[in-house]
């Protein structure tokens, strides 16, 4: 009988610096009343660019390899608007206008995973950073201090499910900077 396969858990992200997840678990803090869910910790706060899921090295292999051929074009990001989605249950904070450079990276990881065989969500990109889980109750309307985050890199993440929530670990970044890092 043969082994099965390795498989691992990844995707690609933009991963804010630690001073903008800070200032994003804060403002998800004073946003969301106390018990309303659990919030994401800061050192975990991202942004998903496209959710590959299980894969194999080969599968893996060509992901990076579709990554190393994409261009990224510099941008910032204007997180203007709190929101909550009742059936993922969660809360969070996005961008009213998305730039055009980042919904053309999204399309062109959500093209290039659809050519490594990744099950690819068609629907509208709906750019959002998630900053609370198994939020049950819709939270209070509320605005957002505009926050700008300049964006200079995408990176690949593996994450690994505990009891304790999810853990993430960067292993690319493009453009390429070291170290990559535990999170
Ligand atoms: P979310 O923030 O909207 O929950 C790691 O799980 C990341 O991949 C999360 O940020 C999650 O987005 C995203 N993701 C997208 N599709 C997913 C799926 N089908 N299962 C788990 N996570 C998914």
């Amino acid at each position: 009988m043969t082994e099965p396969r390795p498989t691992e858990r990844i995707f690609f992200a933009l991963w804010p610096a630690p001073e903008q997840q800070q200032l994003w678990a804060d403002a998800a803090r004073a946003w969301l009343p106390p018990g309303a869910g659990r919030l994401v910790a800061a050192p975990s706060l991202h942004l998903t660019l496209l959710f590959a899921g299980e894969v194999g090295a080969e599968r893996r292999r060509c992901l990076e390899q579709m990554a190393d051929a994409i261009r990224l074009s510099p941008f910032v990001l204007r997180f203007d608007r709190a929101g909550y989605w009742r059936r993922p249950e969660v809360a969070w904070f996005g961008c009213s206008r998305p730039p055009a450079e980042l919904l053309d990276l999204v399309l062109a990881l959500s093209s290039g995973g659809k050519g490594c065989g990744i099950a690819v969500d068609d629907r509208p990109c709906a750019v959002h950073l998630t900053v609370a889980r198994k939020v049950r109750k819709p939270p209070p309307p509320a605005t957002l201090a505009v926050s700008e985050w300049p964006v200079t890199r995408f990176v690949l993440v593996r994450s690994r499910l505990t009891p304790a929530g999810s853990l993430y670990e960067i292993v690319r970044s493009w453009p390429e900077r070291t170290p990559p890092g535990l999170t």
